[in-house]
C-alpha cells in the first residue's frame, strides 16, 4: 500500500528505507486481511491491509518445524506445545571481553529490538496531508530549468504547472503556494502589479480552482517579485522601506488573490502589523472564510538564494535585514508570534526549517495555532547537490529532514521535496 507513517529513519541498521504510513492507496506490500463485517449487509466488505514486519534476524519468532495442519491437530489435541528450547547463545567475534553484565534496571535498547516494536513506539509521522508544494510559475509556455534547484521548474502556468498539481495530487499532495516570475515590464517601484486582478497569479488561482475545486491554494503576499527594486517593501529614496504604506498595498494584494479563489494568503514581507490590516481587508471585502498564514518568524538568510534566482527577484541594493530577522536572535521570535496571534492569524510560519528547529519548537510550546515550518530553497538544493556528488543518501536525508521539522513541532512542512517525500511515502520510488 501506499501510504505509511515514516515509520524509521532507521538509521544505521535495516538496509531499505521503510517508510510507511497508513492512509492512501492500496498497499502493494506484504498481506492483506479482509475482514467483513459480521452483521452487516450495508457496508461493502473493507480491506485492512497489513505491512507485515520484515524478518531481520533480530528476534524474530521462528517456526518450530511443524506444518500449519500438524500444528492444529496437536491444539485440537490438547496438546499444548513445549516452551522452545533455549537456543544457543550466538557467537560474538574472537577478542570480544568476558564482562560482566551492567546492573541496568533500564535499558532503552530494549523497546528498540524490533521493527514491530520500533514502529509502536514511533513518536512522531509524517503523511503527503502535511506536505506544501511551493511552485514557481511563469507567462510562457515552456517549464524551464532552475540551475540552482535540480528538479525545480519555472512552470507554464497554462500547462506545465496543471500536471504537476496532477502528479502532486496523485500522491496525497493536495496544497500548493505559487510564487509567480513576473516579467521586467511589468516591475514598478511601487509593485502595483501585486494586486493586478489579471496578473499571472489570481489568472493562475482561477484556471486550478476550475480544475480542481479542492486543491488548497496559498499564495504568497510581498511586493519582491513584481517591485524593480527587489524588495518586499516600498523603498523611499533614501533607501528605508516603507511600513504602513507597503502593508495598504499588501492588502490590496491579498483582497485581490482571495477574490480569484486562493484559501490561505501567506503574507512573507515581515512588515508590522501587516496581519491584522490583512484580516481587515479581506473581512470588509467578504473573505471572512480565506485563511491567514503568517511568515511570523521570518529570518534574513542566506538559504533564499537559490529561490530569487528562480524568482529573479534579488534585492537591486542592500539587503533584507531591516524588516526579516537577525538570525541570531531567538526571544524575538515570540515577539512577532504574539503579535501575529493578536492579529488574526490562523497559522504561524518558522522560515529558514532545519537550522531553526528551537525557533519552531518555541512557537510550538507558545501558540496552540498551526505551526508551518519552510524548508526553504537552499536547504533543498544542499541536499540534491549533497546527494548527486554521492556525498549522501538523497532520499533518506530528505526523508529524516522532513521527519525532525515534524518532531521540532511544525504540522505542516512546505517543501520543494513534496512531491518525491510524497512518492516514498507511498511505497513508490522515483
Ligand atoms: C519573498 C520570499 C522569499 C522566499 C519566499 N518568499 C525570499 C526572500 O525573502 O528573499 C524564500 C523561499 C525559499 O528560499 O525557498 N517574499
Amino acid at each position: 500500500m501506499a501510504a505509511m507513517t515514516i515509520n524509521s529513519v532507521n538509521f544505521g541498521a535495516a538496509k531499505a528505507v521503510k517508510f510507511e504510513y497508513v492512509g492512501l492507496k492500496p498497499l502493494k506490500v506484504h498481506q492483506n486481511i479482509t475482514s467483513v463485517r459480521p452483521h452487516s449487509v450495508k457496508f461493502a466488505p473493507r480491506v485492512l491491509t497489513v505491512n507485515a514486519a520484515e524478518a531481520q534476524g533480530d528476534g524474530q519468532v521462528k517456526k518450530m518445524g511443524k506444518s500449519d495442519e500438524e500444528c492444529e491437530a496437536a491444539v485440537v489435541a490438547g496438546i499444548v506445545p513445549e516452551a522452545p528450547p533455549v537456543p544457543p547463545k550466538p557467537a560474538s567475534p574472537v577478542g570480544t571481553p568476558l564482562a560482566a553484565s551492567l546492573p541496568l534496571s533500564r535499558r532503552p535498547r530494549r523497546n528498540r529490538r524490533s521493527p514491530v516494536l520500533r514502529a509502536a513506539f514511533q513518536e512522531t509521522t509524517i503523511s503527503p496531508a502535511n506536505l506544501v508544494y511551493p511552485v514557481f510559475i511563469h507567462e510562457g509556455e515552456e517549464d524551464t530549468p532552475i540551475g540552482a534547484m535540480p528538479g525545480c521548474y519555472r512552470l507554464g502556468w497554462r500547462h506545465g504547472l496543471v500536471e504537476e498539481v496532477a502528479k502532486a495530487r496523485d500522491v496525497g499532495v493536495n496544497s500548493i503556494v505559487l510564487f509567480p516570475k513576473v516579467p521586467d515590464a511589468l516591475k514598478t517601484s511601487t509593485g502595483d502589479e501585486a494586486y493586478n486582478d489579471n496578473g499571472l497569479v489570481p489568472r493562475t488561482i482561477r484556471l486550478l480552482k476550475d480544475k480542481y475545486p479542492d486543491l488548497v491554494i496559498y499564495t504568497d503576499v510581498a511586493l519582491d517579485p513584481y517591485s524593480s527594486d527587489g524588495h518586499d517593501g516600498i523603498v523611499r529614496e533614501d533607501g528605508v522601506i516603507l511600513n504602513d504604506e507597503t502593508v495598504y498595498h499588501l492588502c490590496k494584494q491579498a483582497v485581490s488573490q482571495a477574490r480569484a479563489g486562493a484559501d490561505v494568503v501567506s503574507p512573507s514581507d515581515m512588515m508590522d502589523g501587516r496581519v491584522g490590516a490583512i484580516r481587515a481587508a479581506l473581512d470588509a471585502e467578504g473573505f471572512q472564510h480565506v485563511s491567514i498564514m503568517s511568515y511570523t518568524a521570518k529570518y534574513a538568510s542566506s538559504f533564499y538564494g537559490p529561490f530569487r534566482e528562480a524568482l529573479d527577484s534579488n534585492p537591486r541594493f542592500g539587503d533584507k535585514k531591516t524588516y526579516q530577522m537577525n538570525p541570531a536572535n531567538y526571544r524575538e521570535a515570540l515577539i512577532e508570534t504574539r503579535e501575529d496571534e493578536s492579529e488574526g492569524a490562523d497559522i504561524l510560519l518558522v522560515k529558514p526549517g532545519l537550522p531553526y528547529l528551537d525557533i519552531i519548537r518555541l512557537l510550538r510550546d507558545n501558540s496552540s495555532l498551526p505551526i508551518a515550518a519552510y524548508q526553504v530553497s537552499g536547504e533543498y538544493s544542499m541536499i540534491k547537490a549533497g546527494g548527486v556528488l554521492k556525498m549522501i543518501d538523497e532520499e533518506r536525508v530528505m526523508m529524516e529532514s522532513l521527519m525532525c521539522l515534524r518532531r521540532a513541532g511544525a504540522d505542516i512542512i512546505l517543501t520543494y521535496f513534496a512531491v518525491q517525500a510524497a512518492r516514498c511515502m507511498c511505497g513508490e520510488k522515483r
